[in-house]
């Protein structure tokens, strides 16, 4: 793919975008919950760490490959579940999925995608990932489950962490509506919602938006469903991340949704050191939230993660020019990524350590 000359940093990719995309839905896709206190911390913590140069080191060798789930990956830098990529350019998750394929990167395709999973699927040959939300009746689930078998999905993540969405109060006020052309297709011909009534004394959260929400033992019955394995994304609790592992899933994002589900949670890098400290080394941890530049990749690894997902840049990318864009943004993210290794010494993933780290403890959980 050709160079885009005026594409020299990722706020550069993200004012284009913003300039394509005008106020309404750079709202929609900037905020967080809220007030956005989460979604700026974030990338506030990462601020917050520094990393020491090492010098003269022999990284002649070096290289970003590592194994996920038994499969290679070139690089530790994937592309999350993003839902309705067609408002952000027209040719929505086609063309995200491109800029994987063109620059290596694994991609995990949101069940509220724009494109059908199959069409997705078809143009990516490897290290692809379907997202999954939880459906208010268990067969339109198991269909998503067999579609995204059928289309050769490697791995299941299931985002648990917004049952319920808060107000998204920058979006209402910018007066954003999700154009009429972009839907969910995949949700094609399923309720949206269990049809029962609530009484008077009932709470609409409780008795109403909860009741058809995943529980633990839904993830149980997954289990039994397929053999694909099992990824949640959306912990930050320590503890259950123990209860996912014990469980038998195969890993977890760490996650807050990039500040859109719980406001007031914690900063998802900030609470990364003790999630990893529950867990054996071996568990798969990935991250996501705040992620903007190479050396947050190279920051997230050295607090115990294996790799990370990228949000709103991929969205970005797509908002200022398609695949080109995403592509872009995964190129600046892995030349930073290596260009950091190299100042610290690290010829592969493996030399990543907290070590790395000049203040990895006093580092606070929020
Ligand atoms: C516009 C937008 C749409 C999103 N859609 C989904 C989705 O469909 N499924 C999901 O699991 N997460 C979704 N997320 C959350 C992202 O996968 C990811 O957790 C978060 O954006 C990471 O933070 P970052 O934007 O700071 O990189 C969405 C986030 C944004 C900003």
């Amino acid at each position: 793919m050709p160079d885009h000359p005026s594409f020299l940093s990722l706020t550069d990719i993200a004012d284009m975008a913003s300039r394509h995309w005008g106020r309404a839905l750079t709202a929609h896709v900037e905020e967080g919950g809220g007030e956005d206190q989460t979604r700026r911390a974030n990338e506030a913590a990462f601020d917050r760490l520094r990393i020491w140069p090492r010098v003269l080191a022999d990284v002649r060798q070096g290289h970003t490959a590592l194994t996920l789930l038994g499969e290679p990956f070139v690089h530790p830098v994937l592309l999350g579940p993003l839902a309705y990529q067609s408002a952000l350019h027209r040719d929505g998750e086609l063309a995200t999925a491109e800029a994987a394929t063109a620059m290596d990167a694994g991609m995990v395709l949101s069940t509220l995608s724009s494109c059908s999973l199959e069409a997705v699927a078809a143009e990516l040959p490897a290290r692809k990932w379907f997202q999954l939300y939880f459906q208010a009746r268990a067969e339109d689930t198991l269909r998503l489950v067999r579609r995204a078998e059928a289309a050769g999905y490697s791995a299941l993540v299931v985002t648990v962490d917004v049952p319920v969405h808060g107000p998204r109060l920058r979006s209402q006020q910018a007066g954003f509506a999700m154009p009429e052309h972009v839907r969910a297709v995949n949700l094609a011909g399923m309720s949206a919602a269990q049809t029962h009534y609530l009484q008077a004394q009932d709470s609409v959260i409780f008795q109403g938006h909860m009741a058809s929400a995943p529980r633990w033992d839904s993830i149980v019955w997954l289990q039994q469903q397929t053999a694909l394995p099992i990824i949640l994304k959306g912990i930050l609790h320590p503890q259950d991340a123990v209860q996912a592992k014990k469980l038998g899933v195969a890993g977890v994002v760490v996650s807050n949704h990039g500040g859109r589900a719980l406001e007031g949670s914690p900063a998802s890098i900030a609470v990364l050191p003790q999630v990893r400290a529950a867990v054996d080394d071996d568990f798969l941890l990935l991250l996501d939230g705040g992620i903007r530049r190479g050396s947050d990749v190279f920051k997230a690894l050295a607090l115990g993660a294996q790799a990370v997902l990228l949000g709103r840049p991929q969205a970005y990318g797509l908002g200022a020019a398609g695949a080109l864009g995403v592509a872009q943004v995964l190129r600046l993210l892995r030349e930073e990524l290596e260009l950091t290794m190299a100042l610290a010494g690290c010829a592969t993933l493996a030399d990543i350590s907290a070590a790395c780290l000049v203040n990895p403890n006093e580092f606070s959980a929020c």
